[in-house]
Order: structure tokens, then sequence, then C-alpha cells
């Protein structure tokens, strides 16, 4: 499984169903979900974006269980905490643990991004032009 493709693909689907979402708001000129709208387009397209050209770059760390593991955590997360958080704006509370499950899935996963980041820096010299 290539993580760094995965990371790439989801990254657009979720950027239209927030770009669909921004043009609904729009229209309706109903702004209440304005923070889903935000949060898919961010951490759902911006971020797996940059996990992608990252893990492209470093390919010494792309191909572990960590890696894997990151794709899992900020899709996971992406889903659970968004469709939650619509939810709780719509003056649901029981969203709320759904909601924390996937905050603290995006969070993990973020965690596990900064090790690798850490290890692939330290495995991989800086290109030379760059010194
Ligand atoms: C077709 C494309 C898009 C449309 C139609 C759209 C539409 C909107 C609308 C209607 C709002 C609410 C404005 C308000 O509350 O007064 C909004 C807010 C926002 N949008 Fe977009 N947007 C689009 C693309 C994007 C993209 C690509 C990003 C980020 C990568 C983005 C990030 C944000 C952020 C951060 C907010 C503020 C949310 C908040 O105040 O809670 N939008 N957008």
């Amino acid at each position: 499984m290539n993580v760094s493709n995965w990371f790439f693909r989801f990254g657009v689907l979720a950027v239209l169903v927030g770009m669909c979402l921004g043009m609904w708001m729009g229209k309706e000129e109903n702004f209440t979900l304005a923070p889903v709208h935000a949060h898919l387009n961010l951490v759902g397209f911006v971020l797996p974006f940059l996990f992608g050209f990252f893990y492209r770059s470093f390919p010494s760390v792309a191909g572990g269980l960590s890696a894997k593991a990151h794709l899992l955590l900020s899709l996971l997360g992406v889903v659970s905490m968004t469709g939650a958080l619509a939810v709780f704006l719509q003056g649901d509370k029981s969203a709320v643990p759904v909601m924390l499950g996937g905050e603290l899935a995006t969070a993990l996963g973020m965690l596990i991004f900064a090790v690798n980041v850490w290890r692939a820096v330290g495995q991989s010299p800086a290109p030379a032009a760059a010194e």
C-alpha cells in the first residue's frame, strides 16, 4: 500500500465535499456548518496533501507500519471528527464522544507523524545544494 497516494486520494475527496458544503452554505446563507467546512478543507485536504508530499520525499519511513498507522488514524479522525461536529452543531450533544474520539485519533496520528519526521530527517542527508 502506498501511503502517499492514499493521502492524496483522500485529500481531493475531502476538498470536493468541503467545497460543495461551502457552496451550499453560501446559497442557503446558513453558516452553521462553517467549522465543518473549514476542518474538512484544512485537516481533510491541506494536511493530507502535506503528508502525501512528505512520504513521497522520504520513502525510508513511508513503507513502515507507523506511516500506515498515521494514514488510518488521519482518515478515521477526519471523518469521525467532522461528521460528529456537523451533528453537534445541529444541537445534538450525543455526538460529543465520537467527536472526542476523532480528535484523539487525529492528534495521535500527528504525534506518529512527528516521530516519522524526526526519523526521516535523521536518516536522510540534506541535499547538497541546500547546505
Ligand atoms: C468552492 C470553494 C469554497 C466555497 C464556496 C467556500 C465557502 C465558504 C463560506 C460560505 C464560508 C462561511 C463564511 C462566513 O461564515 O461568513 C467559508 C468559511 C471558511 N472557509 Fe471556505 N469555501 C471554499 C473553499 C475553501 C477552502 C479550499 C478552504 C481551505 C483550504 C476554506 C476554508 C475556510 C475557512 C477556514 C473558513 C472559516 C470557517 C469559520 O469561520 O468557522 N474554504 N467558506
